[in-house]
């Protein structure tokens, strides 16, 4: 399995942290990828996002600080409905998120590096990136990361959760692209 060390490029005590890495989810992440409850209402989206990987149509990316999951980005090989010009060789990043006492220390930017050079290094030429509308910090992080905006999506969408109820989700949502 591929791990990336040095999550932070830009605080030099934690380049080299071997207690710092980023690396591929297997099955035996997905009770942690819930957060201690918080976000067991995706457990049947996470399942279904590990059996795309296994698939090779996915990679699941998760930040690992002492053997903890604090972070993760999934990365789709394919683009999404909302892709207003899809072409070959584009892939979309979602399911992102670090855990508040992590943020700001530089993972998120480092996972979104990484998931960056498994496309890349993949001859993918092109990412997109949802971000909610009123979530301004992830959408100004992004920017730094050369992504801009290319459309508009109502981001209406629904997922099955844990206890098996339909959940409806409705949220503005900007498309973000870099081109490699
Ligand atoms: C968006 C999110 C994943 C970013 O994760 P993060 O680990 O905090 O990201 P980074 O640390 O790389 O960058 C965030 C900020 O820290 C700053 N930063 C980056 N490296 C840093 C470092 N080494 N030391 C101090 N600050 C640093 C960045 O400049 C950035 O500042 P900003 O507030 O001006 O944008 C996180 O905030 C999160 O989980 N949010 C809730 C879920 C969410 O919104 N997900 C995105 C859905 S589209």
């Amino acid at each position: 399995m591929r791990s990336y060390p040095n999550w932070s490029k830009r605080q030099e005590d934690k380049v080299d942290d071997p207690k710092c890495r980023i690396r591929e989810a297997t099955d035996k992440d997905l009770p942690a990828l819930e957060w201690g409850g918080e976000f067991s209402r995706f457990r049947l989206v996470y399942r279904r996002a590990m059996k795309e990987a296994r698939k090779g149509r996915q990679t699941l990316l998760v930040a690992e600080y002492n053997k903890t999951i604090v972070g993760q980005l999934f990365i789709l090989f394919s683009t999404v409905h909302a892709d207003p010009h899809p072409i070959p060789y584009t892939g979309y990043l979602y399911s992102f998120r670090v855990k508040p006492e992590y943020r700001n220390q530089g993972i998120g930017g480092s996972l979104i590096e990484s998931a960056e050079e498994i496309l890349q290094e993949r001859a993918f030429r092109r990412v997109l990136i949802g971000v909610a509308k009123i979530n301004e910090g992830a959408r100004r992080l992004y920017e730094r990361h050369g992504y801009s905006i290319i459309a508009e999506d109502p981001g209406e969408w629904s997922f099955i959760d844990h206890e098996n109820q339909i959940q409806k989700v409705v949220e503005p949502t900007y498309i973000m692209e870099k081109i490699f």
